[in-house]
């Protein structure tokens, strides 16, 4: 090369200022279909940005849309991929500055860094990392983005752009009215909804780049501060909500007021009461939706494996001994608490509340019940799993629905006729049946409104009827499930059946 990297990568951040004033915006870009169309039954559009709108170029993703192209059977699979893998880089990086190391990820129609989100966005590239460093330092950005968002405000979910960015921060009208405790500064929060499962994307994201690359340079002071927070919010969050003197404990609070989320959040802005079981409770849930009881099963359980990465990467790197130490052990104790609290008749319920209290059903966001194979829980032949599994794909759950044309989990986020893609490409995830692995992949395909992204939320009763045109983790999560199936069951969708693993030449 003939440029440094660092030259490199600034002349990158300049463009995409620059073209950021010219290009149509992508929540318009996304709402009608653009040719050439795909030679299948589909007639699928090609929905990538204009190369020079793209906000961030990577010559190992390009490689692997033309590995894959030349792979797959259906010409139809084959545009969704080419649509969807990369569309995170094509669309999502707002800012990106290595000299500072910080990048500001959004996670689509609304400009604003979802901790989550963000993790999802970029889990279908890890295998990328160790071939584009490029790509590694961007990654690495965001972790250090975010470990300054969680040491100071651990229970927050979505942020607003760094300081450095010069980019003005987002008005949030669901957070006008909206009292928090601990209270956060609107400049750097966009939202502070206390969902577990965020700091176990920004636990993930961290562990998936330090696997994929063995550099340990992310582990700054930022990142340990982040790491300690982590653990007090698990500190806090798993006691019970009275002490044995019936103090009543309370960490956190979120009240609404207008329209900022109805009902009012009961019981002074803590929700229902909860008893100690070893798990750790949560405020709202991946959907952003208000929890029913605290300890959400599949949180959790993301929480015990991203806790036992941890520990194994801080003993890898030979770092805090103490954490990884606490790590190892908060994990077992909530994995055993999952499993001694949360199943009846061989079925999880996706909530308790450690008295007994129970919610057998699952919503759409992971993490979620049907994700649990997914999260690295357990065993897709698991036998809790598979009974739980057949219960969630049927009437049994209240938040599942079918329609002539589509099928599956939703959640009241959108509403219970609006099942999401997205619970069809978990599913995937959680079988080896290739009938049912196929069904799903075309419930999917089928399922577009002939726009080539997977969107949200699609109605069972009106087939033109979906929510969110850009919807950059449910991109992500479909080319990740591809990249899945061509490993794991190359016969079914590719040409040949022989693995392809992306990364690997
Ligand atoms: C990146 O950050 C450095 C240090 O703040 C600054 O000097 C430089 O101009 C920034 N580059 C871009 C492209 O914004
Ligand atoms: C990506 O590459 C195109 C040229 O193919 C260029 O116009 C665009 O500015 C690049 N984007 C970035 C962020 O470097
Ligand atoms: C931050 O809060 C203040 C006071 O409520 C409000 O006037 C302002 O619009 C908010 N800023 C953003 C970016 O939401
Ligand atoms: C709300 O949370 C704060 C800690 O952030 C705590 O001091 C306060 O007592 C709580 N209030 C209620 C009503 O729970
Ligand atoms: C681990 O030890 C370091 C250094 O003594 C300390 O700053 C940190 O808070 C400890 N972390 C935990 C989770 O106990
Ligand atoms: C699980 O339940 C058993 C029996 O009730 C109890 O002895 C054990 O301490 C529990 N473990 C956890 C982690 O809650
Ligand atoms: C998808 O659409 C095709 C063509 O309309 C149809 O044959 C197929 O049964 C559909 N698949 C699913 C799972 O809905
Ligand atoms: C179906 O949904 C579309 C998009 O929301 C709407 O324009 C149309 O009126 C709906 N059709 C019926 C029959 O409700
Ligand atoms: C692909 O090969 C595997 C074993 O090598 C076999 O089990 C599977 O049935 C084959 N799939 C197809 C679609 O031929």
């Amino acid at each position: 090369m003939r440029f440094g990297f660092r030259d490199f990568a600034v002349a990158g951040a300049l463009l995409a200022t620059a073209s950021h004033a010219q290009c149509p915006s992508y929540t318009t870009y996304s709402q009608t279909p653009h040719d050439p169309r795909s030679s299948g039954p589909l007639a699928l559009p090609y929905m990538r940005p204009d190369p020079a709108c793209r906000t961030f170029n990577s010559t190992a993703v390009e490689k692997v849309i033309e590995d894959l192209k030349a792979r797959l059977k259906d010409p139809d699979l084959a545009r969704l991929f080419e649509n969807t893998f990369p569309n995170t880089l094509d669309t999502t990086v707002k800012y990106f500055n290595t000299t500072e190391n910080l990048a500001f990820i959004i996670t689509g129609d609304i400009s604003a860094q979802w901790l989550r989100d963000t993790a999802n966005q970029f889990a279908h590239y890890h295998s990328l990392l160790s071939v584009d460093p490029k790509l590694a330092t961007l990654v690495k950005a965001v972790i250090n983005n975010e470990a300054r968002y969680v040491s100071e405000y651990p229970y927050c979910g979505a942020f607003q752009p760094p300081p450095e960015s010069g980019l003005p921060p987002t008005h949030n009208d669901w957070a006008d009215g909206v009292t928090v405790n601990p209270p956060v500064n609107n400049q750097t929060v966009f939202e502070c909804k206390y969902e577990l499962d965020s700091l176990c994307g920004f636990l993930k994201l961290s562990r998936s780049y330090y696997q994929a690359t063995k550099d340990t340079s992310f582990m700054n002071a930022n990142w340990h501060s982040a790491v300690d927070q982590i653990f007090r919010v698990i500190n806090e969050q798993s006691q019970p909500t009275f002490d044995d003197d019936f103090n009543f404990i309370s960490f956190y609070n979120w009240t609404g007021g207008g329209g900022a989320l109805s009902p009012q959040v009961n019981n002074r802005g803590n929700n229902e009461p909860k008893a100690f079981t070893g798990m750790v409770g949560t405020h709202h849930r991946p959907s952003d939706d208000l929890s029913t009881f605290a300890f959400l099963t599949p949180a959790n359980a993301m929480l015990s494996v991203e806790l036992a990465h941890l520990a194994d990467v801080l003993d890898d790197a030979r770092q805090a001994k103490n954490v990884s130490r606490f790590a190892r052990q908060w994990s077992r104790t909530i994995h055993d608490a999952i499993l001694n609290s949360t199943i009846l008749n061989n079925v999880f319920a996706y909530e308790t509340n450690g008295f007994g209290g129970r919610y057998v059903m699952d919503d759409a966001n992971v993490p979620s019940l049907l994700s649990l194979p997914y999260l690295g829980f357990l065993d897709k032949n698991n036998a809790a799993y598979v009974a739980t599994r057949k219960l969630l794909l049927s009437n049994k759950n209240p938040y599942f629905s079918a329609g002539k044309t589509f099928r599956g989990i939703g959640g009241p986020h959108v509403d219970p006729w609006h099942p999401w893609p997205m619970s069809q490409i978990s599913a995937i995830f959680g079988t080896d049946n290739d009938e049912e692995i196929v069904g799903s992949l075309y419930l999917i395909a089928n399922n577009t409104n002939g726009l080539g992204l997977i969107h949200e939320s699609q109605s069972i009763y009106n087939s033109t009827d979906y929510t969110r045109s850009w919807f950059a983790w449910a991109n992500s999560y479909f080319a990740e499930m591809i990249l899945d199936l061509a490993d794991r069951k190359p016969g079914l969708i590719l040409k040949e059946n022989k693995s392809y693993k992306p990364g690997r030449g």
